[in-house]
């Protein structure tokens, strides 16, 4: 990795009681390049004008950031223009879903199956379409080694199944799920398949024609860019089953009183006037990441800190690390784990003092804990700007505390 990157990010000049900032919270949101601060500042110091309505040049420039924003993220996901629609983030588009198009495609005695490794964002909307709908709704178990149980998939798939929604990487375990292989089988019955995308977007290469999936998610401030807009991505072959379900300004084509006509895909689904200045900076952060970020060489680093940390945490006494260990030494960029006799809070509240960011609690994901026999875990998470030495101080600390 380039081990200049760090210097891109003015948020590492900060001091944490007196410490460097060490962030291992990048899971829950990344720290952001100057890059993508400079593209806010400048939308609004020298560009701002909303967009899709005005007819002077300066709001048909902004119209063409924002439009050049979705070219950037279809180029960055492999899809068409028509298929990606700006959202508010991962769980407004599996909310945008739910609403436009398992609404009206989720009938009495369907099925919808999930997973025991996924977010609340994507188990919740779900429960309640089920519960609405009357429909089933069924959870891939975990293996004891955090992986997802591909037999116990094969056997709940039957012509009910209409819909499988599953996490490409756990939020906790760090698991990497083979997501082709979920998107085939889960097609040979006819299903509708939904990619949380989440904690993969900023980490590997997305390929929507080569996952064949029919939906797919993610955040925008988990890679690099601001809170407040995400990507949905809807296959264009079901287009034509989506309905609008958000009414307003932006999304129609024709109207009177009496009644009106909407837009084709994506606007049809972007009423009210959009986040735009996040839109520009979600552009700036992908420019980021295909200039600074070889995606291969991320991965070799984070598998590098993953295993150092993981070799680290096993040599002391009391520590359980909760996900596929092997599989995350190779391929992870998230490590989770428990301390015996230490509540994760406490320790979270030790590594602060020193100036390190990691998060303690269920991280959204409450059943998957419950399933594992505990109520919350400490959660260390990676991106291209760690490095050796912080996982080094922090093992060092960890050793202080439990050794
Ligand atoms: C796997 C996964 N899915 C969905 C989400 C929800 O993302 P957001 O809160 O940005 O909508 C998260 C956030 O942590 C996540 O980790």
């Amino acid at each position: 990795m380039n081990n200049n990157l760090k210097k891109d990010f003015p948020i590492f000049k900060t001091k944490i009681k007196g410490n460097p900032l060490i962030y291992f919270d990048n899971a829950a949101t990344t720290q952001k390049p100057q890059q993508v601060i400079d593209a806010i500042v400048n939308f609004y110091s020298k560009n701002y004008a909303t967009v899709h309505r005005g007819i002077y040049s300066f709001a048909e420039y902004a119209t063409t950031l924002y439009e050049n924003s979705r070219k950037k993220v279809a180029d960055f996901i492999n899809a068409d223009l028509s298929e990606i629609v700006f959202t508010q983030g991962a769980t407004d588009g599996i909310n945008i879903i739910a609403l436009s198009w398992a609404e009206n495609n989720i009938q009495e005695g369907d099925e919808i199956i999930v997973t025991d490794l996924e977010h609340h964002s994507n188990l919740i909307p779900w429960q309640e379409l089920a519960k609405r709908k009357n429909a089933l709704l069924l959870s891939i178990p975990i293996t004891n080694n955090g992986e997802l149980d591909l037999p116990m998939f094969e056997d709940f798939l039957n012509k009910r199944t209409k819909l499988v929604a599953v996490c490409h990487v756990s939020n906790v375990l760090g698991t990497h799920n083979n997501i082709e292989l979920i998107t085939q089988k889960a097609h040979k019955v006819g299903a509708k398949v939904l990619i949380d995308a989440a904690q993969s977007i900023a980490h590997e290469k997305i390929d929507v024609k080569k996952i064949n999936c029919d939906f797919l998610v993610f955040s925008g401030h988990k890679m690099l860019g601001p809170t407040g807009i995400g990507v949905l991505y809807i296959n264009k072959k079901i287009h034509k089953e989506i309905h609008p379900f958000k009414f307003g300004g932006g999304m129609v084509f024709n109207s009177s009183v009496e009644k009106s006509t909407f837009k084709e895909m994506p606007y049809m689904l972007e009423a009210g006037t959009a986040s735009i200045e996040q839109v520009i900076a979600l552009d700036a952060a992908i420019n980021y990441i295909q200039k600074n970020i070889n995606f291969d060489d991320l991965k070799k680093h984070e598998a590098q800190l993953c295993a150092k940390l993981i070799n680290g945490l096993q040599s002391l006494p009391g520590v359980k690390i909760l996900g596929p260990v092997e599989q995350l030494k190779k391929n992870g960029h998230i490590v989770s784990f428990a301390v015996d006799k230490i509540h994760p809070h406490d320790i979270a509240a030790y590594l602060d003092e020193f100036g390190i960011c990691v998060r303690a609690g269920h991280h959204c994901a409450q059943p998957l804990h419950q399933k594992l026999g505990i109520d919350s875990s400490i959660r260390i998470s990676f991106y291209a700007y760690n490095t050796i030495e912080e996982v080094e101080f922090f093992i060092n600390l960890m050793k202080k505390l439990l050794l």
